[in-house]
């Protein structure tokens, strides 16, 4: 049985709640953690609140930086530790995992040299007056962060506010809170000072609910599904507060046909079945010339066809989904598309030890997939690509914008003119060119376009996402 923490103190749910945490590797329950109320909402929000009057509100820029320095150390000391409890709880690989926590430390290195690097400026203006702009904390902010990429999505949205000097309050999925959990200690012990990070675990209707509503927030960062970011938007603007929300995509590689293909199969494989498909930015949709369209893909077929699939110890390309819904909604995709008649062109396999209780499902290729199929348009969240063929540049750009979603897009061509043409044309937060996908990416400003989501988040500019400027006129005559 697992704590949560709300200032400097471990503590259960108000009502002595709490869920189980399951493996996805065998559905086995494993641990327990507390199932978080609104009245801990609350004591976390106030928590942080207070935080920005006691000892943490009181350091300057560097010191934060240092502590932030001393917390990535950390982590890197315990990095086998934090990756076998991230391992169990989400299924992933143990490689996966141990690069998950690298990117962690990651975070807050690349963020702790951000802390005193964010300048205010100052601005012309009458004469006799000295204009100066300060760069401020927005105050607590408040972090929403999915199952997928626990350890990595908690670095990416607190490193930043912690840099700036919020009080922070993270509600991690309910599915993947131990990873979270076993970093606050080690935070802690680093020193950070309480109520800096408060961690209330839950359920999203209950704890995320009253967290998104709180009138004690100032911002709100999300990455979920759809559904939710709208609920957070609305809950966000009945306070007037700044949201940043991540809402996943659709995101294309486009491949002409004088790719390089040596290169391009196994990234474009990978891209895909990485995590199990459960990322964010998978690269969902193949999209080829059509001139090369069969001897690629049949590329990319026989590379797919050696994916294999099993539990964190086996170490294998992927695990099992998260869950028993997500199970559901990614093999109801693969079964709507058969019942469809889309062919199958490769699929990987289930490691034959692997337990029948995990949920597992197997990689799948399709293709042709009809432009306005569900396959083609909608966020699977497993490891199923779409391919189709386009005909000429026009064409693949019109293709590429042609869903809701506009996260990343690749383009593939060794023709420069081509490869920067189409970037410049595709509506994506990242465009990667003849590579995919930011991996850590920590430096890369990363977000949404569309129904992606809106906000920055990475890199420096998630500092300015999470502070604000107060404008000094000074009369001196
Ligand atoms: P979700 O959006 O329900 O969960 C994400 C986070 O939001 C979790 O921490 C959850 O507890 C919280 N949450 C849920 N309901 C909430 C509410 N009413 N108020 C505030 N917080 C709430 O995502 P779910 O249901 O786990 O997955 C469904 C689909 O969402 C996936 O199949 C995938 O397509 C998409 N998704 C996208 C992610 C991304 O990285 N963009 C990550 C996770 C899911
Ligand atoms: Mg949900």
């Amino acid at each position: 049985m697992k704590n949560m923490l709300i200032g400097d103190q471990w503590v259960g749910a108000s009502d002595g709640r709490t869920l189980s945490v399951v493996s996805p590797s065998n559905g086995q329950a494993f641990d327990e953690i507390p199932r978080g109320t609104a009245h801990d909402v609350d004591r976390a929000v106030q928590a942080a609140r207070a935080s920005l009057t006691g000892p943490w509100g009181q350091l300057n820029a560097m010191e934060r930086g240092r502590i932030m320095m001393r917390i990535a150390q950390k982590v890197l000391d315990h990095e086998e530790e934090l990756a076998q409890i991230e391992a169990k709880d989400t299924g992933k690989p143990l490689s996966t995992a141990r690069n998950d926590i690298k990117v962690l430390a990651r975070y807050f290195e690349f963020y702790a040299g951000g802390a005193d690097k964010l300048h205010g400026e100052t601005i012309p203006f009458l004469n006799g007056h000295q204009v100066s702009l300060l760069r401020e904390p927005l105050g607590v902010t408040a972090h929403i962060i999915p199952w997928n990429y626990p350890a990595q999505m908690l670095g990416r949205t607190v490193a930043p506010a912690l840099a700036m000097g919020n009080g922070t309050v993270l509600k991690p999925a309910e599915d993947t809170s131990l990873s979270a959990l076993r970093f606050a200690e080690l935070a802690l012990e680093a020193g950070l000072p309480a109520g800096a990070l408060n961690i209330v675990t839950g359920l999203g209707e209950e704890v995320g609910a009253a967290l998104s509503g709180h009138p004690g927030i100032d911002f709100i960062s999300f990455t979920g599904s759809n559904e939710v970011g709208t609920l957070i938007q609305q809950a966000a603007a009945k306070n007037a507060v700044k949201c940043v929300l991540e809402l996943g995509g659709k995101s294309p590689q486009i491949v002409f046909d004088d790719v390089d293909v040596e290169r391009a199969v196994p990234i474009i494989v990978r891209a895909i079945v990485q995590n199990a498909g459960q990322t964010c930015t998978a690269g969902s949709r193949l999209l080829v010339q059509r001139s090369i369209y069969d001897t690629f893909v049949k590329r990319v077929a026989e590379a797919f066809a050696k994916v294999r699939v099993g539990t964190p110890e086996m170490d294998l390309d992927c695990g099992p989904v998260m869950n028993p819904a997500q199970h559901k909604r990614v093999q109801r995709y693969i079964d709507q598309a058969r019942e469809q008649g889309i062919p199958v062109l490769a699929e990987g396999q289930i490691a034959a030890d692997a337990p029948t209780t995990g949920h597992f499902v197997k990689p799948t290729l399709f293709g042709p997939v009809p432009r306005t199929a569900a396959l083609a348009c909608e966020e699977v969240f497993g490891p199923v690509l779409a391919a189709m063929p386009f005909e000429d540049e026009a064409d693949a750009i019109a293709l590429a914008n042609g869903t809701e979603y506009g996260l990343l897009a690749a383009v593939w061509t060794e023709n420069a003119g081509r490869l920067h043409r189409v970037a410049k044309s595709v509506k994506a937060g990242q465009v990667f060119m003849n590579c995919y996908g930011a991996g850590g990416g920590v430096e890369l400003p990363f977000g949404g376009t569309k129904r992606s989501g809106h906000g920055r988040e990475k890199g420096f500019l998630a500092l300015e996402e999470v502070s604000t400027t107060k404008t000094l006129v000074h009369y001196h005559g």
